[in-house]
This record gives C-alpha cells, sequence and structure tokens, in this order.
C-alpha cells in the first residue's frame, strides 16, 4: 500500500491529524494496536483547552462538543480552610471546555468513519524503515499477515509505549524525566458533580480533585501510594477519603455512589528531543508526559498535531518544507511550557512523601500568594486555558 501520512497510533493525536490532513485532500493510513473499543474504554483526559476546540473545529468534528460540553469559567482551590477561585474569564477573556478525551476519541472515530478513512486495528509488529531517507516505509502484521506501507511521511502518534520514539537513534535523541513519589487513585461514579466548577483540594492528607463529565458523571481522584492497587480501595474507603481531603461545605454535600471504573495513574514529567528524525514526527503522548494537574496531556498533544498539521500543508499546498523543518522547535518550545505549568500545580497541590516543615511553609506561603495575588492568578489562568499556539 502507499499513502501520504502514515499515522502510527490510533488516540486521539493520531485520529485529529488524520482527520485534520483529510479536510485538506491529503491521504493517511491510521494504524492502531487495539481495537476501537478499547481506546473508548480508557478513561483519561476531561478538560479541553481553547486551541484544542479550535483544531475540533476545524476538523469538523465540534458540533457534539458544543452541544454537550460544559465551558467552564474559573476553578476553585483549596488548601486547610481556605478556598478560593482562579477566574479564567476575566484573567484571561477565555473559558475551557469539560468534555471527556472518550467523547472527543467517539467524533474523531465517527468522521474517520464516514469519510471511509482508513484506519487499521489490532496491527502488531509495527516496523519504521528507513525514516532518515526520502522513501520510508512502514511493515507491520495484521491477522497473521505481514503488510507494508510506503510513504512520504510518518507521524508517530503511538503514545508513551510506542515503537515511534524507539525509532529515533540513540544518539540523536535525548531525553528528560522527573518521577513523582506518589500516584492518583481515579474513580467515575454516576453521581451528580459535588460543585459545578472543579475543585483542586492541596490537604494534610494528600491532594484531591473533583472534576466531572456530565450532570451525572463525576470524576474523582485523591493522590496515593505508589504501591497502592485499586483494589486496596473499596468505594467507600474512597468517599471518606476523598471527603477528608476536600472543603468540609463541599464534603456535606457530596453524592456518593458505586464506582463504574477505578484506576490509578502514576506521575510522570517527560521529554524526548528532537520530535523530528529524518522524515519521522513525534507527536502527543509519545515524544512526551506531564503529570495530569492541570490537565496539559491531551491538550499538549493537539498543539503537536497543530505544529505538524501546518507543516505538512504547507508541504503539501506550498510546496515548501519550512513548516516540517520547524516542527520540532516549535512544538518543543510549548511542550516545556506545559512541562513547567503541570510540574508546578503538581510541585503546589500534592503533600509529598520526604517534604520538610520548611517545604511546607513555602507551600503555603505560594497558595496564600496566587489567592491573594492577581498577577499571579493571571499567569495561572493564561497557563490553565493554554498559551496560543
Ligand atoms: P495515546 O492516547 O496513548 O494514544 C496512542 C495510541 O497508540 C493508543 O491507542 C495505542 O494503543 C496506540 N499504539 C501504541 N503503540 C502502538 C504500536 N506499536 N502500533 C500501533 N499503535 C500503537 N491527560 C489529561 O489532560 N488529563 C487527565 O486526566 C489524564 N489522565 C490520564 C490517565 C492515564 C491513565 C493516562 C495514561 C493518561 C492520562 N492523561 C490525561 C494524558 C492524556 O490522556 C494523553 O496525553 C493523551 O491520551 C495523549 O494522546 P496520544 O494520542 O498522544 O496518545
Ligand atoms: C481532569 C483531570 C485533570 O488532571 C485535571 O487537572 C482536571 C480534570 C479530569 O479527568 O476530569
Amino acid at each position: 500500500m502507499k499513502t501520504q501520512v502514515l499515522i502510527i497510533g490510533g488516540g486521539p493525536s493520531g485520529l485529529l491529524l488524520s482527520q485534520l490532513l483529510y479536510t485538506r485532500g491529503i491521504d493517511s493510513i491510521v494504524l492502531e494496536r487495539k481495537t476501537k473499543d478499547y481506546v473508548l474504554g480508557r478513561i483519561r483526559a476531561g478538560v479541553l483547552e481553547r486551541g484544542l476546540l479550535d483544531l475540533m473545529r476545524e476538523a469538523g468534528v465540534a458540533d457534539r462538543m458544543e452541544k454537550e460540553g460544559f465551558p467552564h469559567d474559573g476553578t476553585l482551590i483549596s488548601y486547610d480552610d481556605e478556598i478560593f477561585r482562579v477566574d479564567f474569564s476575566e484573567h484571561t477573556g477565555h473559558a475551557v471546555m469539560v468534555y471527556g478525551q472518550t467523547e472527543v476519541t467517539r467524533d474523531l472515530y465517527e468522521a474517520r468513519e464516514k469519510a471511509n478513512g482508513k484506519i487499521e486495528y489490532n496491527v502488531e509488529n509495527v516496523v519504521i524503515h528507513d525514516a532518515d531517507s526520502d522513501a520510508p516505509y512502514v511493515t507491520y502484521d495484521i491477522g497473521g499477515e505481514a503488510r507494508r506501507v510506503d510513504c512520504d511521511f510518518i507521524a508517530g502518534c503511538d503514545g508513551f509505549h510506542g515503537v515511534s520514539r524507539q525509532a529515533i537513534p540513540l544518539d540523536v535523541r535525548k531525553e528528560y524525566e522527573k518521577i513523582y513519589p506518589f500516584g492518583w487513585l481515579g474513580i467515575l461514579s454516576e453521581t451528580p458533580p459535588v460543585n459545578h466548577e472543579l475543585i483542586y483540594a492541596n490537604s494534610s492528607r494528600g491532594f484531591a480533585l473533583c472534576s466531572m463529565r456530565n450532570e451525572n458523571l463525576s470524576r474523582y481522584y485523591i493522590q496515593c501510594s505508589l504501591s497502592d492497587s485499586p483494589d486496596d480501595w473499596t468505594d467507600e474507603a474512597f468517599w471518606e477519603e476523598l471527603k477528608r481531603r476536600i472543603p468540609a461545605d463541599q464534603a456535606e454535600k457530596l453524592v456518593t455512589g458505586p464506582s463504574i471504573e477505578k484506576s490509578i495513574a502514576p506521575l510522570r514529567s517527560f521529554v524526548t528531543e528532537p520530535m523530528r528524525w529524518g522524515r519521522l514526527f513525534l507527536c502527543g503522548d509519545a515524544a512526551h508526559i506531564v503529570p495530569p494537574t492541570g490537565a496539559k496531556g491531551l491538550n499538549t498533544a493537539a498543539s503537536d498535531v497543530h505544529y505538524l498539521y501546518n507543516g505538512l500543508r504547507d508541504f503539501y499546498e506550498n510546496n515548501s518544507s519550512e513548516g516540517i523543518d520547524t516542527y520540532s522547535q516549535k512544538a518543543l518550545a510549548r511542550v516545556w511550557k506545559a512541562e513547567r505549568f503541570s510540574w508546578w500545580f503538581s510541585s503546589l497541590m500534592h503533600r509529598f512523601p520526604d517534604q520538610t516543615d520548611f517545604d511546607y511553609k513555602i507551600q503555603l506561603a505560594e497558595l496564600e500568594f496566587l489567592r491573594e495575588n492577581e498577577a499571579a492568578q493571571k499567569a495561572m489562568a493564561e497557563n490553565y486555558v493554554g498559551l496560543p499556539y
């Protein structure tokens, strides 16, 4: 087979890129290791920045999101007995949208299917060949049959555990990593959200986050030990712990119920450089991971897609390679700012096992400064709604 852009990975990055390219008549094939149902079964991000909303509109997949998503103009932050609000709209003129990654992915799959886009599921043994030449190709197995696709470009959208990043030689690639000494235990429950906006809580028992997907679907997280497993936590134990970490008036009105999903995510900051090698381009989690505090993972994947899509458009429509030549540099400049924000917000909101009294006092001082200072709130709001592309 032959295509213009071979996309490895049918998560949000790969699907969005494929759909955007389609709107400009650029052909692509998506290779996905799992089934569609498996991809849709993963509960992940929930907050979309304005840049991603614009990309969804440009890709022609924003209708359901505009109808069913929930614009949020601000967020609550609590510590000890204090609670304050950061108003995104007032400080930036922009809001964010609560609309789950599952829904984004579902809308993209639907659009690709409607357009007869080619997605190969259950592929195995994907191997990238000659990425540093003008004639790259990819081989893989599907249903016991070996296949080969020749292409102009390869987009590595295959997440943190994919093969694309590993295809860049070690003497070219540099990786930066920070592992945090805790995880997030998250549950999804068919209960009304405790509050109409998110609550990020720094408590003496550790971090908690009250989030949502819709009026009757809540997403809650609590900081947990890395040695915990979801089975260690009954629903009752989860609700009790959450109540102890959020302000008392919120805990009182919390509606609890059975969890319909429960999982633990480790927290990690990771960046690989460069994000391009020859005709191979990395996008999203294949190139970088942020700790989830501040919901930058999916949104940073989207900004990569924006830069790559525009670079490829420039190549095919204007015969210019400037966009693809500057892809890595442009994407990484924004990635590092999202890394910084996620690291800062994670450091501010969690209790660290080795935290000294001094460290805690500094954390408190920073929270107080954020509560009292307009400039600090504006800086936070600008990062939260998403820095411009
Ligand atoms: P992925 O979503 O990982 O998609 C990559 C796809 O490639 C997958 O479908 C995978 O099956 C496929 N693939 C992998 N290897 C191969 C291969 N060899 N061949 C073919 N296909 C392959 N972000 C937030 O903003 N907020 C959150 O609350 C949040 N929670 C998260 C919870 C968890 C458990 C995880 C893992 C991530 C979370 N994230 C969150 C991050 C966010 O979900 C990711 O940033 C986002 O999914 C990145 O999209 P992606 O398409 O780049 O990668
Ligand atoms: C969600 C996750 C986050 O990491 C975050 O900062 C906000 C919301 C969520 O899953 O809803």
